[in-house]
């Protein structure tokens, strides 16, 4: 029998801990990302490497604590592989027809809640290496983007719940704006 070894090479990544809901960070607009060098990309794999770490579809660097504007998603499925990492993405045309998906996000952990969106969006945006994508998405891949495209202005998924439905998360609400209010002194 020859014995087999199992090498495993860790990486040196950086798991950040992920803001949540009360922090105001979560409300700042990003700014723009302008140096696309090799600190940028390490910021990226470590977007990707605390996205996987907590079983997210997507991050945006303020849910990080960095104001800036990156976004890291994972929209694959059985048949196809979409990881994305994109520096200042904005939504330039959307659909009139609008799909509910149920949403949840990492800032608000236990929180999840049918959102309305544009079904099919177009968005500008710069890879890791500053080349400029036109990117055409519909189904998941959409949502997605848009509430990571979202968290870079300042706006969360709550603000697109329709008030009674906000109103059904209130108890919740108030529970994580505490814990945030205890963690952040
Ligand atoms: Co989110």
């Amino acid at each position: 029998m020859v014995e087999k070894y199992h090498y495993i090479i860790y990486n040196s990544y950086m798991i950040y801990t992920i803001r949540k809901y009360g922090d105001p960070i979560l409300r700042k607009k990003t700014e723009p990302v302008t140096e696309f060098d090799n600190d940028l990309k390490a910021v990226f794999a470590d977007m990707l490497e605390t996205m996987y770490a907590s079983n997210g579809t997507g991050l945006a660097a303020s849910q990080i604590g960095l104001s800036k504007h990156m976004l890291v998603l994972d929209a694959s499925t059985e048949e196809q592989t979409i990881i994305f990492t994109l520096a200042n993405a904005q939504v330039v045309e959307h659909s009139k027809e609008k799909t509910e998906f149920e949403e949840g996000c990492l800032s608000f952990p236990g929180i999840t809640e049918k959102i309305s969106r544009p079904s099919s969006i177009k968005v500008r945006a710069n890879d890791q290496d500053g080349r400029e994508l036109l990117i055409e998405a519909s189904g998941f891949l959409a949502i997605v983007l848009q509430h990571e495209i979202d968290h870079l202005n300042g706006v969360v998924f709550i603000d697109r719940m329709t008030p009674i439905r906000k109103m059904l998360h209130s108890k919740e609400l108030k529970e994580l704006k505490n814990e945030c209010k205890k963690s952040l002194k």
